[in-house]
């Protein structure tokens, strides 16, 4: 192993202790800050993760409402519970953990959700927003993944990325904000996905290489230009077990890359709680 670790708990720290100033000033002025959050269901790992992040939200200063729906709840009863969240003065970032039951229709709920309160950022209103440049809470891992790369000062700008992935939820979205006109961002981005079979030849060119695909081990160190930096944001569970897209022996080609585990998943958290702070500047 040479390359440099990019660990993503040091990032989550810095961004979580300005999300905590920021909670503290708000409750100096009277406001509490409120993250709610909407289980359906009874799946043990997503009531885990809601857990989780309520003890997060609670040592950050935050009140976190929760709404527990049942297994047979409707898309009314769950569009309801949104509009009550909506509508609730005291609430300002709203959560529902994904996936809910095949039943429901998660994407027709996001767009009942205010779009101010998205804290994932996926509200079809905030990836529009991203998409012209305008300001609104930003999708949570790719934002996670441009704290990283300035946090250990690695330059974007004027350099070619290049992401292994178009999916909605980070390679689409990521690709957006490193194009943007900002000294972290400002890149020169190429997306390859199933449509580019000769994908390596981009990705072995690259600067930056963003692993976003979900498919074990895809990302193979011939793949890689000597030096570049690798960012291992996709990942599938068997069981318990996390498969990671980047294959282990990248570390002996790579300059940089994120570590197999507490890589991308702990400042996505941490894009989370910066969403639901700045939603209570914006909504108090
Ligand atoms: N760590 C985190 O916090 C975090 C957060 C969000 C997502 N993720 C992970 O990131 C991954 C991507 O998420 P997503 O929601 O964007 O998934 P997605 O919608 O399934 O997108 C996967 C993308 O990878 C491409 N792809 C799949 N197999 C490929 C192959 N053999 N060759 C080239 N391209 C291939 C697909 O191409 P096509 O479009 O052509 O099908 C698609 O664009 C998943 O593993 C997910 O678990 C992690």
């Amino acid at each position: 192993m040479s390359a440099r670790l990019l660990p993503g708990g040091p990032v989550a720290e810095a961004v979580l202790a300005d999300v905590s100033d920021r909670v503290a000033r708000l409750r100096e002025r009277g406001v509490i800050p409120s993250l709610a959050t909407i289980l359906v269901g009874s799946d043990d790992a997503s009531a885990g993760y809601i857990r989780i992040k309520q003890r997060q939200a609670a040592e950050l200063g935050f009140a976190s409402p929760h709404d527990h729906l049942p297994d047979d709840a409707t898309q009314a009863d769950l569009e309801s519970a949104i509009a009550r969240y909506n509508d609730d003065p005291d609430v300002h970032g709203l959560l529902i953990q994904y996936p809910v039951p095949k039943h429901l229709d998660y994407d027709a709920a996001l767009l009942t959700v205010n779009p101010d309160m998205d804290v994932d950022g996926m509200h079809p209103l905030n990836v529009g927003r991203l998409s012209v440049g305008l300001p609104g809470p930003l999708p949570c891992t790719p934002a996670g993944i441009e704290a990283l790369l300035a946090h250990y000062e690695i330059p974007v700008s004027g350099r070619e990325v290049v992401i292994l992935g178009r999916g909605a939820t980070l390679g689409r979205p990521l690709a957006i904000l490193l194009s943007q006109k900002r000294p972290t961002a400002n890149a020169a981005v190429t997306v390859v996905h199933t449509g580019v079979p000769d994908w390596q030849r981009y990705t072995s060119r690259a600067d930056i290489v963003v692993a976003a695909a979900g498919v074990p081990g895809i990302l193979r160190p011939e793949h890689v230009k000597p030096g570049a930096v690798v960012i291992g944001a996709g990942v599938r569970y068997e069981g318990r077990r996390l498969l990671p897209d980047v294959d282990e022996a990248c570390a002996e080609v790579a300059g940089a890359i994120t570590p197999r585990v507490g890589g991308v998943g702990p400042t996505t958290v941490a894009m989370l709680f910066r969403n639901a702070v700045q939603a209570a500047e914006t909504l108090s």
